[in-house]
């Protein structure tokens, strides 16, 4: 098959290099001339464990390329998809879809013969309808299919997840498309990833479900978490006693410092207007937003009383500014509320992230960025752990205690026993653990 991939970010670039790796050839495409020439390069504009060799292999096979210009790829594709950004509107919190929309309007004026147009982007409910309307507007006389296919990769395992799927989405009701579409997907039948057929609307919808109802998950722990704080428990152990429940399942009851990064917090909030907007309030949701966002700048307030209340003139060091390992995404991190609510309250902060600071520089005012977590906390009155990355799993306490100028822990990942950090010396807080528990 061939396949032209319209937008080239976290999402597009992985899909576009996964399906070159299956066998089709693939034209990722983005307006961002910087990304396309670091692309051609070599060079990966995102960092993503095991992207750069999966890239790498798939040009030089002749199967994956990249360009600035759709008109062509797209002339020649069986299959286009649209995986353009859909961040939050300023002012309403609805998913902004002018890019989708300007990238259709593009598709339309290059195509040529029968073309499944298929959206990767998360968008609301209806929005394949509009993008058809446009595309048949602009070439009454095109050929094409409109099918949405939301995906579910996770950002630092994305390859693993594109390529071995708990399911693929596909929603359309017309037949020749839905055949475009299996034949793409036809690799994976090797790995028994379950391909579920639904209507456009239906998959659309689906999308926004399955990540509210994570965040939701995760918003529930970290409430229960702020009660185990109150009552003498620990939500550790209450995570792993219901989550051994079937019903209820392990995974996404990590207690921490409220979720960010780039889809749960543009996806509640669009499903919340989605919901408005249709009559049917989905409260629960309404909740996990305003509770969420309450949290990220709590956790402040919690630094700042594990250092006796006042955290003025003090600094402050963090490890782990991304949203969460793995990756070098920074949007919407807790990381960026965390650090305001310190300057705010007069803290110095230095930071350390092993990817992160590239993104993260053009994002924060005042805060110098460390080498290594070692040289971050040299001389701090509190080490705040933020992203759990592996690098930060295993440091040396004492060595910790001998450099910062106040041996203060305050792990907001729960990577560290607090006895364990006793024993080296430190002042230890973690998320959901009393210290009677
Ligand atoms: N990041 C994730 O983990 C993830 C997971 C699942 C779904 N999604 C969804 O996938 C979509 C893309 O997310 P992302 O994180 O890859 O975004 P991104 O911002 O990393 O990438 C989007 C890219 O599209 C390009 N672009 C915009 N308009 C264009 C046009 N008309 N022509 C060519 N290129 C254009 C931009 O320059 C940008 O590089 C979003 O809807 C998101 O919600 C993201």
């Amino acid at each position: 098959m061939r396949i032209a991939m319209i937008g080239s970010g976290y999402v597009g670039l992985v899909s576009g290099a996964c399906f070159a790796d299956f066998g089709h050839t693939v034209v990722c495409v983005d307006k961002a001339a910087d990304k396309i020439a670091a692309l051609k390069d070599g060079r990966m504009p995102i960092y993503e464990p095991g992207l750069e060799a999966l890239v790498a292999e798939n040009v030089r096979q002749g199967r994956l390329s990249f360009e600035t210009e759709l008109r062509q790829a797209v002339a020649e594709a069986d299959a286009v998809f649209i995986a353009v950004g859909t961040p939050s509107r300023r002012g309403d919190g609805f998913a902004d879809l002018s890019y989708v929309y300007a990238a259709a309007r593009e598709i339309a004026a290059s195509l040529s013969g029968y073309t499944v147009i298929v959206t990767k982007s998360t968008v609301p409910v209806g929005t394949g309808d509009e993008v058809e309307r446009i595309i048949r507007e602009a070439r009454p006389d095109a050929e094409i299919g409109v099918v949405s296919n939301p995906e579910f990769l996770r950002e630092g395992a994305a390859i693993n997840d594109f390529k071995r799927p708990d399911r693929i989405l596909i929603g359309t009701e017309d037949g020749r498309a839905e055949e475009v579409m299996r034949e793409i997907y036809r690799p994976l039948y090797l790995n028994a990833a379950p391909i579920l057929v639904t209507g456009r609307r239906t998959a659309e919808l689906s999308k926004y479900a399955a990540n509210a109802f994570l965040a939701t998950k995760i918003t529930f722990i970290n409430e229960i978490a702020d009660l185990c704080e109150q009552v003498g428990a620990n939500v550790q152990e209450v995570a792993h006693g219901i989550g051994l429940d079937n019903r209820i399942g392990a995974k996404f009851l990590h207690a921490g410092p409220g979720y960010g990064g780039s889809c749960f917090p543009k996806d509640t909030l669009a499903l919340v207007k989605t919901a408005q907007d249709h009559g049917t309030p989905i409260r629960i949701v309404e909740t996990v937003v305003s509770v969420n966002d309450q949290r990220k700048r709590a956790m402040a307030r919690k630094v700042i009383q594990a250092c006796d209340g006042s955290v003025r003139g003090k600094t402050i060091a963090l490890l782990g500014l991304t949203f969460k390992p793995n990756t070098d995404d920074m949007r919407d991190a807790p990381s960026l509320s965390i650090i305001a609510g310190l300057q705010d309250a007069g803290a110095r902060v230095r930071a350390y992230d092993p990817e992160g600071h590239a993104q993260a520089a053009p994002l924060v005012e005042k805060v110098d960025f460390a080498e290594d977590a070692y040289s971050c906390a040299e001389g701090a009155d509190a080490l705040v752990i933020v992203t759990e990355w592996n690098a930060f799993r295993a440091l040396d306490l004492d060595r910790l205690n001998r450099i910062m100028a106040q041996p203060v822990l305050i792990d907001l990942r729960n990577i560290y026993r607090g006895d364990e950090a006793e024993r080296h010396g430190f002042r230890y807080t973690g998320v959901g653990i009393a210290e009677s528990a």
